[in-house]
C-alpha cells in the first residue's frame, strides 16, 4: 500500500488541514501515512456542517437511511482485501484477525440498515389513570442530531460501525474522532460512505490531538452526545464535562473466566487461547484472568502453556502470523514492567515473559497475586493470569473483586452453578460455557461499574441516540 496524506473529511469533501503528522506502523516503525492534525477551528467547522445535515438526515425516509447503511456494507464487501490490509497496517492487527473484523463490520452495518426500519414508539393506555379518560397517546423516538464519537485503536473498522451505524440508522449526523494510530480506517470510511450516497455532512471525520477535538465536542452544545470507547480515566472525563448531554462510555475489563471441575480440558483450550492472545489481548473482554478448580488446574495449565506456546509471533501482514506488536513501544515497556511486578509478588511465568521488537511474546503467569496490576488493572495485552480455586464460590468472589464489569464466563456441567454464577457475577454480560471474549455485533454490550454506562449493539445503541416524544391527543368534548 502506498503511504499516502490523508486530510480532513468535513461536508462531504477533503479539507486541508493547517497541520499533519506522520503516522508509523507500529510493527515495521516505516512511515505509512501522513495525517491531518485538526485545529479547534476545523473541528468547529465539522460539528457546523453535522448541524446543517442534521434536518436532512432526521427528515431522510427511514428506507433511504437503511439503503445508504446496506451500501455501505456491499462496498466493505467488496473492498474486503484493502479494509483487512489497512488494520494490518496501521493496527498491527494480524491478518487474520483483521478479516475477522472487516467481516464484523459488514455485518454490522447490516444490522444497523436492518434496524433503521425497526425504530418505532408505542401506544400509551392514558385512560388507565383517572383525568387520562378520552385521550389517546403515542411516542416516537426521534434523531439527537449531531453525535460526537470517540473510538479507540482496537476495532478501528468494528467499533466506529458500532457508533457511526446506530447514528445513521437513526437519522443522526456523526463529528468522528478516530483514535491516533487508526485514522486510515476512519478515512476509508468516510470514502465508502461517500460512494454509499451519504448526504455531505452526515459524516465529518477529524483527526489529531485528543484533547483539543475531545474538549472541543464535549463543550460545544451543538453536540447531543459523546459515544465514547476507551480508557474509564478519560471516560469519567467526558461524563464529567458533559452537562447534559448524552453518554455512552464503554471502558475496558480485566475480563475472567471460571473453569469448574469436570470439564473437558482438551474442548476448551483453543477458545481460550483465542480469548487471552487474539489481537494480542488488546481487546476489552480479552480473558485476562483465569480461575481454575483445583481438580483440574495442573492439566489445563500445562495444555494451555503448551498451546500459548504455538501461536506464531511475526509480521500482521503475514497470513501465518497469530500475535504481533503492540500499538506502541512504550506498552511494550508497561506491560514488561507489570510482569516484573507480578514477579515480584510471587507469580511464576510459565510462557512468554519477553519480547522481540514491538511485540510481547504470550505470556501466562501462574499463581497471581490479586494486588498485581495484571491482576487488577485492565492489561491489554498478550498476557493472562491462571490462578487455582478450592470451588466456584471463591473464583466467583475473584471475578467480582474488581473495579471493572464488562463479561465473565465460566465453564460448568451443573446447571445450579451456571444459574448461580449468573445472578452472583457483577458483570453487562455473562458467559455460560464460554469465554467472556464473546460477542457478536446485535447483540446488547456495555459494563458496570468502571466497564462504563450505557449499551451498544445496534438497537440498543439506536435507544441511546434518540428521544422519546409523547404526542397526546385530545378526544373528549
Ligand atoms: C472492545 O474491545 O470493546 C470490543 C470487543 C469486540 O467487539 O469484540
Amino acid at each position: 500500500m502506498l503511504m499516502k496524506k490523508y486530510h480532513l473529511f468535513i461536508n462531504g469533501e477533503w479539507a486541508k488541514a493547517k497541520h499533519y503528522n506522520p503516522l508509523f506502523s507500529p510493527y515495521s516503525k516505516e512511515l505509512i501515512a501522513e495525517i491531518p492534525s485538526a485545529t479547534v477551528e476545523e473541528v468547529n467547522s465539522a460539528i457546523e456542517a453535522a448541524y446543517k445535515a442534521r434536518t436532512i438526515m432526521s427528515e431522510m425516509p427511514s428506507h433511504k437511511r437503511a439503503k445508504i447503511l446496506e451500501n455501505l456494507a456491499g462496498l466493505f464487501e467488496a473492498h474486503f482485501d484493502q479494509a483487512a490490509e489497512i488494520l494490518s497496517l496501521e493496527a498491527a492487527k494480524p491478518l487474520k484477525t483483521a478479516k475477522g473484523e472487516v467481516a464484523r463490520t459488514i455485518q454490522t452495518y447490516k444490522f444497523a440498515a436492518e434496524e433503521a426500519k425497526r425504530i418505532s414508539g408505542e401506544t400509551i393506555p392514558l385512560d388507565a389513570a383517572p383525568g387520562g379518560e378520552g385521550r389517546f397517546a403515542y411516542t416516537v423516538k426521534e434523531p439527537l442530531g449531531v453525535i460526537g464519537a470517540i473510538t479507540p485503536f482496537n476495532f478501528p473498522m468494528n467499533l466506529v460501525a458500532h457508533k457511526v451505524g446506530p447514528a445513521i440508522a437513526a437519522g443522526n449526523t456523526v463529528v468522528l474522532k478516530p483514535a491516533g494510530q487508526t485514522p486510515i480506517s476512519a478515512y476509508f470510511l468516510a470514502e465508502l460512505m461517500q460512494k454509499a450516497g451519504l448526504p455531505p455532512g452526515a459524516l465529518n471525520v477529524v483527526t489529531g490531538s485528543g484533547p483539543v477535538i475531545g474538549e472541543k465536542l464535549i463543550s460545544d452544545d451543538r453536540v447531543k452526545k459523546i459515544t465514547f470507547t476507551g480508557s474509564p480515566e478519560v471516560g469519567i472525563g467526558i461524563r464529567n464535562k458533559a452537562g447534559l448531554k448524552h453518554v455512552t462510555l464503554e471502558l475496558g475489563s480485566n475480563a475472567a473466566l471460571i473453569v469448574d471441575k469436570n470439564i473437558d480440558i482438551d474442548k476448551i483450550i483453543k477458545r481460550c487461547v483465542e480469548g487471552a492472545f487474539s489481537y494480542q489481548g488488546q481487546v476489552c473482554i480479552s480473558l485476562q484472568r483465569i480461575y481454575v478448580h483445583k481438580d483440574s488446574y495442573t492439566s489445563f495449565v500445562e495444555k494451555f502453556v503448551k498451546a500459548a506456546q504455538q501461536l506464531k509471533a511475526g509480521d500482521p501482514l503475514n497470513p501465518d502470523t497469530d500475535v504481533s506488536a503492540l500499538i506502541n513501544p512504550k506498552e511494550v515497556e508497561r506491560t514488561l514492567e507489570w510482569i516484573s511486578e507480578a514477579k515480584q509478588n510471587g507469580a511464576i511465568v510459565a510462557a512468554g515473559g519477553a519480547s522481540e521488537g514491538n511485540i510481547l511474546l504470550p505470556t501466562v503467569l501462574l499463581g497471581v497475586n490479586p494486588a498485581s496490576k495484571v491482576s487488577c488493572q485492565e492489561v491489554f495485552a498478550p498476557i493472562v493470569l491462571i490462578n487455582k480455586v478450592n470451588c466456584v464460590e471463591e473464583a466467583i468472589d475473584f471475578v467480582n473483586d474488581s473495579r471493572y464489569g464488562l463479561q465473565a464466563g465460566i465453564y460448568t456441567d451443573n446447571i445450579h452453578t451456571a444459574l448461580q454464577a449468573s445472578k452472583k457475577l457483577h458483570v453487562g454480560g455473562v458467559l455460560i460455557n464460554d469465554i467472556p471474549t464473546f460477542r457478536v455485533d446485535h447483540m446488547p454490550y456495555g459494563g458496570v461499574k468502571e466497564s462504563g454506562i450505557g449499551r451498544e449493539g445496534i438497537k440498543y445503541a439506536i435507544e441511546e441516540m434518540t428521544e422519546l416524544k409523547l404526542v397526546i391527543f385530545n378526544n373528549n368534548d
